[in-house]
């Protein structure tokens, strides 16, 4: 049975850490990406400031994922790292939130007591208030079971100023059996169109150029509100709204789920000029009984034709995908049925991910079906070997031609080369003086590798 996790005490009567300066460690998606600027746009109302470095702060948060068990392990090891860090200087505060902090509730604190604020993914926009009570109170673990409050009184303060992540929903109502999300993040819920529109029209006014629509399932987005008085998905007519807005050049989003692509959604992408011909549809396994077993809602067949419906509508899509290698009972023959599907697809880029069990998920209780280590390392070595083939003409097929390119920073490398994407969302490297950082700009692909782009002005 779940549980809440309430605290007694909601007294605050910290007013402000003026001149602090604060850390955040973020792991995992574009999600938690987000909502890590979500909480820096909160430390920042409270008076502090950013520091690069951990040993130079006096507030550490960190943000952490449980999407595979990789992910646990390294929050225990960062907050045993940290345990030295916090007996330095016991007036820094460190505090631990996200989907592992949900996840795990207490035994966080009973792993790393040295941690002063624990919370979970629903009360993100409380997190000051916590930190004022641990002050008072000495340290607080508040877990709550749902999202009441979406929105929040603070504005995010984003990592680039060139593209920006907008949440639209939160939340997840499928149940993948592999899947630790809905149980951490809790039911679907939409935010409302005008929030959504009123966010994009201020970024775009700070001079945001592109921007990605967050979300589990968006093309689900809209079928929790009433609008016009249904309740039906309206994630296609929100991509009409958001189109109109000036200043916007450039519009991702991510993810969708396959069974409830529609062509309409397909239509407005190629109607739409700002709207990317890039479409991340996550397969996650090609063979019937594998997607059946992970109650993924498709077979083969409707996520071939949901491919061809992408390829026949959107002029050059460029396709991405998720794809789990040795999910329990995954035979030789189910592996070749999802190498079917990547050879048939011929995806720009896979995320690929060995199977790994989530506590609480239903695959995690199909013990007796679980893929031997090594056969799963085999099968994932052959999958990225195939795949970077296939990358390496598929980001071939744009050596000689004429890119738009949205520069967005000088690459770490080497800062003569500006780093940026093109539509379909490649990496490009271009060797230019001549633009700066939020230039969109026509360039020359001269040559690729199966993992990025080179250009010049
Ligand atoms: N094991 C491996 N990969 C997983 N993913 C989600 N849960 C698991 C798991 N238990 C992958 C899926 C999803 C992506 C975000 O992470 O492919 O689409
Ligand atoms: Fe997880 Fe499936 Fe929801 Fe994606 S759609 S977050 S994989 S449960």
């Amino acid at each position: 049975m779940k549980t809440s996790i309430h605290l007694e005490n909601k007294i605050t009567s910290k007013p402000s850490r003026y001149g602090l300066k604060y850390h955040i460690k973020t792991f995992g998606c574009q999600m938690n990406e987000h909502d890590s600027e979500k909480i820096a746009g909160m430390f920042q109302k409270d008076g502090m400031i950013k520091s690069n470095e951990i040993d130079n702060s006096d507030v550490l948060f960190i943000n952490t994922c449980t999407i595979r068990e990789n992910a646990d392990d390294k929050l225990y090891g960062t907050l045993g790292q940290l345990k030295k860090w916090k007996d330095e200087n016991p007036n820094r505060k460190l505090l631990v939130g996200g989907c592992a902090a949900q996840k795990d509730k207490y035994l966080v604190r009973e792993r790393a007591p040295w941690v002063d604020v624990v919370l979970g993914t629903h009360n993100t926009n409380d997190i000051i208030n916590l930190l004022n009570q641990s002050e008072d109170w000495g340290p607080v673990t508040e877990i709550l079971e749902e999202t009441t409050n979406i929105e929040s009184e603070t504005s995010p303060v984003r990592e680039s100023s060139i593209n920006a992540f907008v949440t639209i929903q939160i939340g997840c109502n499928n149940s993948c059996t592999f899947c630790i999300v809905p149980s951490v993040r809790g039911v679907e819920i939409s935010r409302r169109p005008s929030d959504i529109v009123n966010e994009i029209e201020r970024l775009s006014h700070e001079g945001v150029k592109e921007i990605t629509l967050l979300g589990q399932n968006v093309n689900s987005y809209g079928r929790d509100l009433m609008i016009n008085n249904k309740r039906r998905p309206y994630f296609t007519e929100l991509l009409y709204k958001i189109h109109d807005i000036e200043g916007i050049e450039r519009i991702r989003f991510t993810s969708p789920h396959p069974k409830d692509f529609k062509e309409e959604t397909l239509i407005a992408v190629s109607e739409l000029p700002k709207v990317v011909n890039q479409i991340h549809i996550p397969l996650q396994s090609g063979s019937n009984k594998i997607l059946s077993a992970m109650h993924r809602g498709y077979n083969q067949k409707r996520f071939i034709e949901k491919i061809d419906m992408i390829k026949s509508i959107i002029t050059d899509a460029s396709i991405s995908t998720d794809i789990i290698v040795g999910f329990p009972g995954e035979s030789h023959i189910d592996f070749e049925e999802t190498m079917k599907v990547v050879n048939y697809a011929e995806f720009d880029l896979i995320y690929m991910f060995k199977f790994s069990p989530r506590p609480g998920t239903v695959a995690s209780d199909y013990q007796d079906k679980f893929v031997k280590k090594d056969i799963i390392d085999d099968r994932f070595m052959s999958l990225k070997n195939r795949q970077t083939e296939i990358s390496e003409f598929r980001y071939a097929r744009f050596v000689g031609s004429t890119q738009k390119m949205l520069i967005e920073k000088p690459s770490k490398k080497d800062e003569r080369i500006l780093t940026g994407r093109i539509e379909g969302g490649h990496i490009v490297n271009l060797e230019s003086n001549k633009y700066g950082i939020g230039d969109l700009v026509n360039v020359k692909i001269v040559d690729s590798t199966p993992f990025f782009l080179k250009a010049t002005a």
